[in-house]
This record gives C-alpha cells, sequence and structure tokens, in this order.
C-alpha cells in the first residue's frame, strides 16, 4: 500500500449507537469508511461526517440477507479496491419477557432471529470479507462480543449471551486460521455504553446500574471508537485473538 491510498474500514450497525461512534472514529482518524445499517437513517446519520469533507459512504444493507452482503462486498473491492477492515458491530437484544428474558419462555423463532444477526451474519461477513484481507495480506477484523458473553449479566437473554459467547469461539478460530496472512481479528466486549439499545429504563434504574459500575458513570461509543482505532492500526499486528473489557472496571467486580 503506498501512502496515497486509504485504508478501506466497513462498520455494521453504524445508523446510531456504537457503530456510529465507530465510524466518526475511524472517519476522524483518515479511513474511508462504509458505514452499513439495515435501518434507511445510517445515510442521515453520517451526513454530518461527509458535511466535515471526510470519506464516509452510507449502506443499507440487511447483514442477514446473505447475497446482498455478497454483493456489497463486491461493491466495495469494485470501488475501492481493497477491503482492509471490518467492524461486526449489528446486534439486537429484543425484550422478551420484561427485563430478563427467561430461557423457559423464549422461542425457537425469537431464538433464532438473534443467533442469526448477531452472530451468523457477523461469521457470514468474515468469511466473504477474508479472501480480499488475504490478497492483500493485511486486515483487520474487530467482532463485537459484550460483557454478557463473558460473564452473568442479568439483564442478557440466553439468545444474546449464546451469540455474544460464541463472537468470541468464532473469533479466535478465525484469528487462527489468518494470522499467517497479515489479518487480525480480536474482540470488543464492552460493559454498559450509552445507546439507543440502552437507554430505556427509570431514572431509578440507570442509577442503580450506574452504582455497580466502578468508575461511576456509563460508556460511550467513543470510547469503544478509541479502542476499535487502536486495534486496526498498523502497530496492532502482533495483537490477535483477544478479548477486550471495556466497562468501568465492572468485570473485575
Ligand atoms: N450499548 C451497550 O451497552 C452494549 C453493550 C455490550 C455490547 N453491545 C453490542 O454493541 C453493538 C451495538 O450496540 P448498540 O448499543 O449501539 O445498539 P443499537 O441498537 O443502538 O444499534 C445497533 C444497530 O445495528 C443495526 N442493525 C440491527 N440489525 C441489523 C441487520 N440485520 N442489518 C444491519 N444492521 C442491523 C440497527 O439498525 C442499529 O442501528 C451490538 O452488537 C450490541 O450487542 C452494546
Amino acid at each position: 500500500m503506498n501512502s496515497k491510498q486509504q485504508r478501506v474500514a466497513a462498520v455494521t450497525g453504524a445508523a446510531g449507537g456504537l457503530g456510529l461512534g465507530i465510524a466518526q472514529r475511524l472517519a476522524r482518524a483518515g479511513y474511508q469508511v462504509v458505514a452499513i445499517d439495515r435501518a434507511p437513517q445510517v445515510e442521515q446519520a453520517t451526513q454530518p461526517l461527509r458535511d466535515e469533507g471526510l470519506k464516509v459512504q452510507a449502506v443499507v444493507l440487511d447483514i442477514a440477507d446473505e447475497e446482498a452482503v455478497r454483493r456489497m462486498v463486491a461493491d466495495v473491492d469494485a470501488r475501492y479496491g481493497r477491503f482492509d477492515i471490518l467492524v461486526n458491530n449489528a446486534g439486537i437484544h429484543p425484550k422478551i419477557d420484561g427485563e430478563r428474558n427467561s430461557f423457559l419462555k423464549m422461542t425457537t423463532l425469537q431464538w433464532n432471529e438473534v443467533i442469526g444477526i448477531n452472530l451468523t451474519a457477523a461469521f457470514v461477513l468474515c468469511r466473504e470479507v477474508a479472501p480480499l484481507m488475504r490478497r492483500q495480506k493485511w486486515g483487520r477484523i474487530v467482532n463485537m462480543s459484550s460483557r454478557a458473553g463473558r460473564t452473568l449479566v442479568e439483564t442478557a437473554g440466553i439468545h444474546y449471551a449464546a451469540a455474544k459467547a460464541g463472537m468470541i469461539g468464532m473469533t479466535r478460530i478465525i484469528a487462527s486460521e489468518v494470522a499467517g496472512d497479515g489479518i487480525t481479528a480480536n474482540c470488543i466486549a464492552p460493559g454498559r455504553i450509552e445507546s439507543p439499545m440502552t437507554t430505556q429504563g427509570s431514572d431509578a434504574q440507570r442509577a442503580m446500574l450506574v452504582g455497580r459500575i466502578p468508575v461511576g458513570r456509563i460508556g460511550t461509543p467513543d470510547e469503544i471508537g478509541h479502542v476499535v482505532e487502536f486495534l486496526v492500526s498498523e502497530d496492532s499486528g502482533y495483537l490477535t485473538g483477544t478479548v477486550i473489557d471495556v466497562n468501568g472496571g465492572t468485570f473485575m467486580c
């Protein structure tokens, strides 16, 4: 890669929350960002970045649609001639039964929906993008897990916890298989971060949650973007197959 070329970074779930924070960070760090979301608002949400003169292409895409994912990967390759960074951030966490989703009440359909988007779609994206990274002998994959994939989180549904734990196992296998090709694959396991996924609940519930976080506050999408920027940097080539916990100290409690 010569100095005039720009690394291309695709971020899924970039219409808001963590994904938008990650897209902002990478765009400001000089990457060509492909901001993907099934919500058409991804266009509007990333417009301020384009207004700043940053390179951000918005793509409306349901990552559960395998054919559409293949077309997107081919389009990125045709347009930029490369695919350097994949951030599998998109995810869902539908509440089934109030705050705690009892596994006894969960239907197979509900299970499949969450596993399908939070795990299978990320697998498909890794599988489709890795050959392009291999071709260029360089790549960075960052998969969004969760504290719920690392330990018991009482508000997490069984489908969500299984998908997020699965993300860690999947990433380990990918990292080992592509390690000789200049490609790294790592997970981030966030604790509570400000986003549309987590802003529900009363003030009292929020105060209780904050009280359990040693640093005394909820994290920000930009703080997750910061960790992504570190993981995808040129100098992070020796860092692979790991999980970085970003949770204000909650996991040590
Ligand atoms: N916010 C937190 O506290 C927290 C904690 C741990 C892990 N996470 C994980 O971080 C990621 C982002 O979470 P968030 O809080 O920003 O959530 P969010 O709901 O605010 O944003 C998720 C985005 O993903 C998009 N999306 C969902 N399904 C999609 C699909 N099939 N195709 C394309 N886009 C799709 C949504 O439209 C949305 O814009 C998720 O994987 C989540 O599980 C979040």
